[in-house]
C-alpha cells in the first residue's frame, strides 16, 4: 500500500493552480442523469472520488469518456437505476443519484451509505423530502427502494437541519417533477450554487439560487439539455494550501481560485496573524512567524466549513497560545486529534471542544490517516514536524486531493510517495 513520507522544515514558495472541486463536480455528475444528451464536463479533479462516481454511471448503463479533468457523458442509455452496495459503500455521496434516478426513470435502488469515519450521516432528511414529493420509500435488504410510478411531485420542502447533499437531491428530483418544489433551509454552499446554475442554464427555472429558499419550476420529466459545464475551483483544496503557507511560514500564490469561497479561511488565517493579496482569480498569502490563537466554530457556508477544521488544528498547534475549535456539523470528526499528538501537538478533547496548546516544535512520526480532511492535516503537520513523518492509509487523500505530492513538491516540500 502506498504511504506519504514528509521530512518537515522546508520553506514553500511559488504558486499552486488549484483544482476543480470535488463537491462540486459529485452533484454535477450526477445531475447528468436528468439529461438523455451527451453532456460536457471540464475541470474535473482528478481524484478517486470522481473516477467511482463515473464507474457507477457506468454499471448503470451511462456511456463515458475520461480523460483526467475532462468528461463527455451520455446517459441516453441507461438500463439499470440500481446503486451497489460495492459503489455506495466506498463514497457516500453515490447517494446523489437517488433524485435524479428516481426524477427521471421513477424508481430506483440505491444501497443505504451507512455510517462513516467522521459520524452517523444517515439520509432521513432526503428520503423525508422524496416522500414529500410523492415517493413511496421502502429499506430493505440495506437498499433504499424507491418509487414514483407517475413521476415526482413539487412540493414544499423545510429541511429541519441545513444539509448539502440533501439539498442537492431535492433540487435535481425538483427539475423533473411536475409543479413547483420549493425548498425552505436550503444549504447555500458554492456547490449548491453551481447545480442550480447549471439546472438554470439547462432550461429549468429556478429561483432564490444562493439563498436558504430554493424555487424549482420542473418540467414534468422532460429530460435536460445540459451546456458544457466548467467545475468551480475547489475551496477545500484552496483553503488547505492556504494553511501549509501559514504552518510552514511560507508565501505561497494560489491560481485558477475563487476567493469569496474562502472568506471565511482567509478571516481566520488574517486573525492569526497572515496577510493577503487577493485578486479575482489568484490570491498570495503571506505568513506570519509569530501565529496567534484562534477560535473556530465549525458551520453552514458562509461560516466556517467542518471540512477546513483539522487543517485549521494542525496550523494551530504551531500558535503562540491555546487555541479553541468546536464541530458542530460532525460529531467523530476529531480522530486526526490524537495522530497529532503522535506528532508531539498538545490537543485535548472535550466534548465537541478541541483545545489547542501552544508546543515549541513537531516530531515526525508514523501516523495514520482516518478521513479525507483529516489526512490533510497530518501532511500540513509533516510539513514542518522535524525528522521524518510517514503517513499511512492515503487512499482516503486520493479520494479528494487532486496530486497533492506533486503540487507540494513543486512548491518546495520534501515530500514523496513510497510503496510498502
Ligand atoms: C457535504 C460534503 C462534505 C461536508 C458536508 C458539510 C459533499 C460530497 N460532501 O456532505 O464534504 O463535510 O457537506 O459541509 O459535498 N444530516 C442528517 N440527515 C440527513 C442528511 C444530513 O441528519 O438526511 C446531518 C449530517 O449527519 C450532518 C449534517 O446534517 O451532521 C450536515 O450534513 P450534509 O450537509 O448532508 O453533508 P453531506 O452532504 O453528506
Amino acid at each position: 500500500m502506498d504511504y506519504l513520507q514528509i521530512i518537515g522544515g522546508n520553506t514553500l514558495k511559488g504558486s499552486v493552480t488549484i483544482s476543480g472541486a470535488k463537491n462540486s463536480a459529485l452533484p454535477v455528475i450526477a445531475s447528468t442523469i436528468l439529461s438523455n444528451r451527451p453532456v460536457k464536463l471540464t475541470n474535473l479533479p482528478n481524484v478517486v472520488d470522481i473516477r467511482t462516481l463515473l464507474k457507477l454511471l457506468k454499471m448503470l448503463g451511462g456511456e463515458i469518456e475520461h480523460n483526467g479533468t475532462t468528461a463527455t457523458i451520455n446517459n441516453a442509455n441507461i438500463n439499470s437505476t440500481k446503486a451497489v452496495y460495492e459503489i455506495v459503500s466506498k463514497m457516500r455521496a453515490s447517494i446523489l443519484v437517488l433524485g435524479p434516478l428516481l426524477a427521471r426513470f421513477g424508481e430506483c435502488e440505491v444501497s443505504l451509505p451507512g455510517g462513516c469515519a467522521i459520524g452517523q450521516r444517515p439520509i432521513d432528511l432526503h428520503l423525508k423530502a422524496l416522500e414529500a414529493m410523492g415517493a413511496k420509500i421502502e429499506i430493505k435488504g440495506g437498499y433504499v427502494r424507491a418509487e414514483a410510478p407517475d413521476g415526482l411531485k413539487g412540493a414544499k420542502i423545510i429541511f429541519d437541519k441545513i444539509t448539502v447533499g440533501g439539498t442537492e437531491n431535492i433540487i435535481m428530483a425538483g427539475a423533473l417533477a411536475k409543479g413547483v418544489t420549493k425548498i425552505i433551509n436550503s444549504a447555500k454552499e458554492p456547490e449548491v450554487v453551481q447545480l442550480c446554475e447549471i439546472i438554470r442554464d439547462a432550461g429549468v427555472k429556478i429561483e432564490g439560487i444562493g439563498t436558504s429558499t430554493i424555487t424549482i419550476y420542473g418540467t414534468n420529466q422532460k429530460p435536460l439539455e445540459f451546456k458544457e459545464i466548467k467545475i468551480i475551483p475547489d475551496r477545500i483544496e484552496a483553503g488547505t494550501y492556504l494553511c501549509a503557507g501559514a504552518i510552514t511560514n511560507s508565501s505561497i500564490t494560489l491560481k485558477e481560485v475563487n476567493p469569496t469561497h474562502i472568506q471565511s479561511s482567509i478571516d481566520k488565517l488574517e486573525a492569526m496573524g497572515c496577510s493577503f493579496d487577493i485578486g479575482e482569480r489568484e490570491l498570495t498569502i503571506y505568513p506570519t512567524n509569530r501565529l496567534k490563537p484562534i477560535n473556530i466554530i465549525t458551520s453552514e457556508y458562509p461560516a466556517f466549513p467542518t471540512d477546513m477544521q483539522a487543517q485549521f488544528m494542525a496550523v494551530a498547534t504551531m500558535a503562540i497560545g491555546e487555541s479553541l475549535i468546536e464541530e458542530r456539523l460532525f460529531e467523530n470528526r476529531f480522530m486526526h486529534v490524537s495522530e497529532l499528538n503522535r506528532l508531539g501537538a498538545d490537543i485535548w478533547l472535550k466534548g465537541s471542544v478541541a483545545s489547542v496548546r501552544p508546543v515549541a516544535e513537531l516530531n515526525g512520526a508514523d501516523v495514520m490517516a482516518t478521513d479525507l480532511r483529516a489526512s490533510s492535516a497530518l501532511v500540513l503537520a509533516g510539513l514542518v514536524a522535524k525528522g521524518v513523518t510517514n503517513i499511512r492509509r492515503i487512499y482516503h487523500l486520493d479520494r479528494g486531493y487532486d496530486n497533492l505530492e506533486g503540487k507540494l513538491l513543486s512548491l518546495g516540500a520534501n515530500i514523496k510517495r513510497l510503496s510498502e
